[in-house]
């Protein structure tokens, strides 16, 4: 079965250094350049559907079948992007917007029609709102950098919550610590969700950002990013909404959530690592300063001093990671081709499944709400075992059964500390998985805490 992406949306593409290329805007319909990703005929669920997609998926370590349930560390990649990475090197591996020749002209076209898939897949309204970065965590440190310097005073107020990742967390304490804002940390609920009344009881004039993530990759807790997104706006203030969980796993459109900016990585999105992005509303981008200077990201170069481009080239320094980008957009197309809210659906179903039956487990605590219609659970859950440390536990899982799962703080440390624990370990799943994944860590985990029971 052959998936095609049905919604034909003209964007308009922007060349970036128009003086060097010289080409001018073009509008790229674009359905009518986006091949259409295969995902597998095979019946069943939409797990069983796409795992042949994966060719990493099929391999027995230790003669057993690899599960693969680290998902919120990093997704695996579908021969469609591994695919599109080959095809460049082989065919017209090139440097972007320099070059006149076909190499260099067919690299750049691919490379901003990759941009031109992140903002449609975004429903972002512009290619010039999407800026390549390294990743998720190189975009916050963008926005810091640049928003937060030139905006932030001392007495400002910044509001997070505890359950951030460090990536949205140490960034904002580097510019505290320059500009005198003072960080602010939204606790959580009893039920373990990051409490948003109290965040709204937090906002005042004072407060000039908010840096909140949509999915917990800790808690699989969500945010209700528009109504916070309106709440903040209500007060003067931007927000950065950290998409890391929910970009690969859900429909996100930025228009509706209203967000100031966006950031995701590549590589949780099925696509290559070394890419991430940074959405930035048109006028907030064109207002900040350049991050890192060097080609690419100016105008005119003087000996004394120099104009910059305008965005997203004004904050693309140097050679971009081009096969990367390339990679991304043929995960788009991938993506694009199963239907996010198909994945979704998929998602939402697998998530109940694999929170009952690790509910079921004794001595086991969850951390994060208990699903419901009203607390949607990410498919991931964050767990400990009474008297067993998590580290032992993935190390068993490992190597006696070939499950791939986490353990450490999930570079969540302060919400790790809020709960009470150093660590836990973490089972998380992407559309690849089935509930017979589930089934075989469950069953393995159980065969974990028995073996380490009877050393007691
Ligand atoms: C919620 C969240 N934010 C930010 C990040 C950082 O992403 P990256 O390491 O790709 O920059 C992650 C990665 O684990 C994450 O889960």
């Amino acid at each position: 079965m052959v998936i095609t992406m049905e919604a034909v949306v003209s964007l308009r593409v922007v060349k970036p250094n128009l003086h060097r290329t010289n080409r001018t805007y073009r509008t790229v319909p674009l359905a009518s350049v986006t091949s259409a990703a295969p995902v597998s005929a095979d019946p069943g669920s939409l797990g069983h559907r796409t795992r042949p997609d994966f060719p990493i998926l099929h391999q027995e370590l230790n003669g057993k079948r690899l599960v693969y349930l680290d998902n919120a560390a990093t997704s695996q990649k579908p021969t469609h992007v591994l695919n599109a990475l080959r095809n460049y090197y082989e065919a017209y591996n090139s440097n972007v917007h320099r070059g006149i020749h076909y190499l260099s002209a067919k690299a750049t076209d691919e490379y901003e029609l990759a941009r031109a898939k992140v903002a449609n897949f975004l429903n972002a309204g512009d290619c010039r709102e999407i800026v390549f970065t390294r990743n998720a965590t190189e975009a916050i440190n963008l926005v810091a950098y640049t928003w937060g310097l030139a905006n932030l005073k001392q007495g400002d107020e910044v509001v997070l919550t505890v359950a951030e990742h460090h990536s949205a967390i140490v960034p904002w304490q580097f510019v505290s610590q320059k500009t005198g804002a003072v960080l602010r940390f939204v606790d959580l609920t009893e039920d373990e969700v990051p409490d948003v009344d109290k965040l709204r009881e937090m906002l005042s004039r004072r407060t000039k950002l908010l840096v909140l993530h949509h999915v917990s990759n800790v808690l699989a807790s969500v945010l209700p990013i528009d109504q916070v997104v309106s709440w903040a706006h209500d007060v003067g203030a931007k927000v950065l909404v950290d998409a890391c969980q929910s970009v690969p796993h859900m429909v996100v459109d930025v228009r509706s959530l209203d967000a100031d900016f966006l950031v995701a990585s590549s590589h949780k999105m099925c696509g290559p690592t070394g890419i991430g992005f940074l959405y930035g509303k048109s006028d907030l981008l064109s207002s900040m300063p350049p991050f890192l200077g060097g080609g690419e990201m100016i105008s005119d170069v003087y000996l004394d001093h120099s104009t910059y481009a305008e965005p997203p080239s004004r904050f693309e320094a140097g050679t971009p990671a081009i096969g990367e980008a390339i990679g991304l957009g043929a995960a788009i197309d991938y993506l694009s081709g199963i239907g996010m809210q198909t994945i979704h659906d998929y998602e939402v179903e697998l998530a109940g499944y694999l929170y009952d039956s690790l509910h079921s487990v004794p001595n086991v605590r969850i951390y994060g709400p208990a699903p419901s219609k009203s607390n949607y659970r990410a498919a991931l859950c964050s767990f400990n075992v009474e008297d067993v440390h998590p580290t032992d536990i993935a190390t068993f899982l490992d190597q006696q059964h070939s499950i791939a799962i986490r353990s450490g703080h999930h570079c969540a440390q302060p919400l790790h500390r809020y709960l009470g624990v150093n660590a836990s370990a973490r089972a998380s799943l992407h559309f690849y998985n089935t509930k017979e994944d589930v089934d075989d860590f469950i069953r393995a985990l159980t065969d974990t805490i028995d073996f380490f029971a009877s050393f007691k």
